[in-house]
């Protein structure tokens, strides 16, 4: 699904390069379910913003689904953003005054889905995060843990192959987490290629692989044992 091959990204600022990233490989599986993780600075969102086609790397390459996406344009990046990637925000990113069903149809409208079926799609993805119930409240009248469910059906809208998370757990209570980890480990089990990015250890141990970064390099890449991963279930 993924594969980085000597990855770098550097910053110009006031004439100083910065890399964020540095000569990062890594390959992940259609169907993985994964964390990158390290701390505050460590080059995560930079790795998060080139995994998800929303900026092009300084030097080394990337393939999606196959596809080199490494050197591609603006408008094209943002074609296969839609089309093949869901993100879900520690923020959430709701727009305030559209309700839950509204918020989850807005990629479909944006991609002409025909409204009938907006609503059916909508509607079906809300029920699968536990508010079918809540379909026309407005980000305001749901708790975090909702509003992040909501953020999550929104992300499946396009039945995208691949999930990124930045933080989703960030904003969240104990309960809301565990419950949002649930959902994304039920999303892999389902065959979707989940990615949770996270300063947060005992987040990144709930999936079954992570991989490391610090300093802008990628320091460790492992496996969560079989039985504690079993035991989380
Ligand atoms: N636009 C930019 N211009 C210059 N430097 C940047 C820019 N964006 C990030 N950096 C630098 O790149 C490094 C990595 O930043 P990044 O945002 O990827 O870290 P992070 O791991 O996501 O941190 P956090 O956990 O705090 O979100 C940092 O040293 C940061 O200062
Ligand atoms: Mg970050």
């Amino acid at each position: 699904m993924i594969r980085v091959s000597h990855l770098s990204r550097t910053y110009t600022l006031n004439g100083q390069t910065v890399p964020a990233l540095w000569d990062v490989s890594f390959h992940i599986a259609r169907g993985e379910y994964a964390a990158i993780v390290g701390p505050s600075g460590s080059g995560k969102s930079t790795l998060m913003h080139l995994l998800g086609c929303l900026d092009s790397p300084t030097s080394g390459s990337y393939h999606l689904g196959g596809a080199d996406v490494s050197r591609l344009p603006p408008g094209k990046l943002a074609d296969i953003r839609g089309a093949q990637i869901g993100f879900v925000f520690q923020g959430f990113q709701l727009i305030p005054r559209m309700t839950a069903l509204e918020n989850v149809m807005l990629p479909l409208l944006l991609c002409k889905t025909p409204p009938a079926e907006r609503i059916a799609r909508a509607r079906e993805l809300l029920c699968r995060v536990g508010l079918q119930d809540r379909l026309d409240h407005k980000p305001a009248q749901l708790s975090g843990g909702q509003q992040q469910r909501v953020a999550i059906a929104r992300a499946l809208s396009r039945d995208p192959p691949l999930l990124l998370a930045d933080e989703p757990t960030g904003a969240l209570d104990p309960q809301s987490t565990a419950d949002v980890l649930r959902l994304l480990r039920e999303l892999h089990r389902e065959n979707r290629t989940v990615l949770i990015i996270t300063h947060d250890m005992q987040v990144a141990r709930q999936t079954k692989r992570q991989l490391c970064i610090e300093n802008g390099r990628l320091i460790r890449d492992s496996c969560t044992q079989n039985d504690k991963f079993s035991s989380q279930m």
